[in-house]
Parts: structure tokens; C-alpha cells; sequence
């Protein structure tokens, strides 16, 4: 049992590792404008950058840190470009220098979106090939990568892509698809961006082995194949018996979105592979096990963990 201490323990990652390990780890789980009620872990609501890291370190006495907060919405880091350097960069940096002082294992996730998406060569975005950020949510999130090297060399960094269920209900991708599916909904589904997303508790499992091997370093952590957008959309409407037909097959140019986005983002997990000595999870496990965890219910637990008097701050699907 490890004491770990989770920022943005209200996020879609964030709180489903919590939920997750909180019977295997003793977890500290940070949120900020979300209270969360009826959690099996300790909470602690405050804004990080009114907060400072050693003193946050020295009261709750972690082994690892898992930072997993952000400003994660994209098209919000292009409207507010100085809080997104704020807390996807600059305190990343003041958090790993703190850490890195009192000899705690600090983990920084970073995203695939560091990468332009417009090459990723024949065997998919390695860890040392050169990213090239295209929207200030990528920029902000490399130099915070940077940023945590700089101040502690040893510190794990996993770029990520991933999907589950989340407080509000319309974070993730997945969601998007089940909600406007199960609704009858026709949805747009990007036949040109293609991404190697993990399920959020396929993503928890390998973050832990990760720091149960003590890893350090920038890490690819994604499913061992990829896929389009729209392939996945059509497999989402195929897995919970929705129709598959109301998922149109479009191009992101298409799509009216606000910020760039890398379309290619296909992403090489050779090394990770051969760290955890086993396969990565490839797209249907991951469906699969999302199927089986929201037909036990982990939809409604997720949606509870919210005071329902409170308006949950929702930032929406981050990369539609
Ligand atoms: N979702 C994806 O597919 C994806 C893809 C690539 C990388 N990532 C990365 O994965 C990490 C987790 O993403 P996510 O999707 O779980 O994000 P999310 O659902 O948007 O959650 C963000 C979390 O950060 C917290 N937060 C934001 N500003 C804060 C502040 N000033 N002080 C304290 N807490 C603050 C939020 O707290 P409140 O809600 O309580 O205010 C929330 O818990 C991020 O680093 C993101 O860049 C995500």
C-alpha cells in the first residue's frame, strides 16, 4: 500500500483512479471547485495555485504524487491562455521541484497532444520523437512537461489518451457517443483522426504497475491499437446495442471546432510494452470492460460522488 496524494480528484482520470484504488492505496485526493461527497478517500478541496506544494507535501505526507490536474478543455486554453500556462506548466515545475526535495515520487501527466499529428511515420509517435504542440492547451501541457524534468529528472511523465464516465456526464468522448446514441441522436464521427485511447481504468492499472516499477521518464500509455474517431463511435453504438447508422462519418475540417487538433495522433508503445513485460489492452478489451463496469453501475457511482445542490464545473468533451 502506497500513501498517494491525486490532484484533480474530481477529473475523469483523477477520480476514477481514486475510486478505483482506494481500497488498495491510502489516497489523498485534491479537487477544487467540485466537492465530492460519499468517496471512500480523503478530499480536500483548494485551488493549487493559491497553494503552495511543500507546504501541501509536508501536511499530507505522500509517497508518490499523482498530478493529474489541468485545464484539460481545449478550446477554454485558447480563450484563457494565462491560466492554462498557470497550472498546466508553471506549477507543474514548482510541484516537481517540491517533491523531487522531499524525495517523493512524482508523476505529471502529460498528453498525445504534444504531437502535430501530421506524421507520425510508419510505427506511430515514439517518446523521442519531436513534439510540436498546435493549440496553447499542447503548448502549455509540453512546456509543462519540460517544466517537471527541468526541476526533477526523475519524475514520470505518461502522455495519455483516455475515456470513461465522469461527474457531469459529458467529458469524454465515450460519452458523448452513449448519450447522443442512446438518445436516438444522429452524432459526427471524425474518420480522419485517429487516436489510440485507453479506458480509464485500463489507464489506472498501468499508471500504478508504473509506479510500483518506480519508472521515470516521458512514457507513452495507450492501448496497443488505434482507431478513428469514427470507428470508435460505430463500436460504442455496436457494444450497447444503439445503431450504429446515426454515427455519420465526417472530417474533422468539418467539425467546427475552435482549436486546432492533430489528426494522426497514432502513438508507439514498443517501450512500455517491453517495461510491463505484457500486452497492452487493445480496443475491444477496453470496450469491453467499459461495458461491463456501467452495467454494474460505475455510471450512476461516478455521477453520485457530486453534491447535487452543486453545479459541477463541466468542461465538456475535451477533443470530440
Ligand atoms: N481526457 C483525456 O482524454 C486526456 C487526454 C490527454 C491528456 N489528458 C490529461 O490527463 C489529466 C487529467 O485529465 P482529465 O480529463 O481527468 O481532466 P478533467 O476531467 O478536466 O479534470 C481536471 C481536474 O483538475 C482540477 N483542477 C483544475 N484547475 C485546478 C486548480 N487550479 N486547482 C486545483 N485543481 C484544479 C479540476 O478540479 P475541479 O473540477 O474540482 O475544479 C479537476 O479535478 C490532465 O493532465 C490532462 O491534460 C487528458
Amino acid at each position: 500500500m502506497k500513501r498517494i496524494l491525486v490532484t484533480g480528484a474530481s477529473g475523469l482520470l483523477g477520480l476514477n483512479f481514486c475510486t478505483f484504488f482506494c481500497q488498495k492505496h491510502q489516497l489523498i485526493g485534491i479537487t477544487n471547485r467540485t466537492k465530492l461527497k460519499g468517496v471512500l478517500f480523503q478530499t480536500v478541496a483548494c485551488d493549487l495555485l493559491n497553494e503552495d506544494p511543500g507546504e501541501m507535501l509536508d501536511r499530507f505526507k505522500p509517497d508518490v504524487a499523482l498530478h493529474c490536474a489541468a485545464l484539460a478543455n481545449i478550446d477554454e486554453c485558447e480563450k484563457f491562455p494565462e491560466k492554462a500556462a498557470a497550472i498546466n506548466s508553471i506549477y507543474p515545475g514548482r510541484f516537481a521541484s517540491a517533491a523531487r526535495k522531499r524525495d517523493i515520487k512524482f508523476v505529471h501527466i502529460s498528453t498525445d497532444a504534444v504531437f502535430d499529428g501530421e506524421d507520425c511515420g510508419e510505427s506511430g509517435y515514439k517518446e523521442d520523437d519531436t513534439p510540436n504542440p498546435v493549440s496553447r492547451y499542447a503548448e502549455t501541457k509540453l512546456q509543462g512537461e519540460i517544466n517537471v524534468l527541468d526541476n526533477d529528472p526523475e519524475a514520470l511523465i505518461p502522455r495519455v489518451n483516455f475515456y470513461g464516465w465522469s461527474t457531469g456526464g459529458s467529458r469524454s468522448l465515450v460519452e458523448f457517443f452513449y448519450n447522443n446514441l442512446a438518445a436516438g441522436n444522429q452524432v459526427n464521427g471524425f474518420r480522419d483522426v485517429f487516436f489510440n485511447t485507453l479506458y480509464v481504468h485500463e489507464l489506472a492499472d498501468i499508471l500504478d504497475e508504473m509506479i510500483g516499477l518506480n519508472a521515470g521518464g516521458i512514457w507513452h500509455v495507450f492501448s496497443a491499437e488505434h482507431q478513428s474517431k469514427y470507428a470508435f463511435g460505430v463500436s460504442v453504438a455496436e457494444k450497447f446495442g444503439f445503431d450504429p447508422g446515426l454515427v455519420r462519418a465526417v472530417s474533422w475540417k468539418d467539425g467546427g471546432l475552435t482549436a486546432r487538433r492533430s489528426p494522426n495522433l497514432i502513438m508507439n508503445t514498443d517501450k512500455l510494452q517491453t517495461l510491463l513485460g505484457h500486452e497492452l489492452p487493445g480496443q475491444q478489451k477496453c470496450l469491453d470492460r467499459f461495458y461491463q463496469d456501467t452495467t454494474a453501475g460505475l455510471r450512476e457511482q461516478i455521477r453520485n460522488c457530486v453534491c447535487p445542490n452543486q453545479e459541477r464545473n463541466e468542461n465538456g468533451n475535451q477533443d470530440r
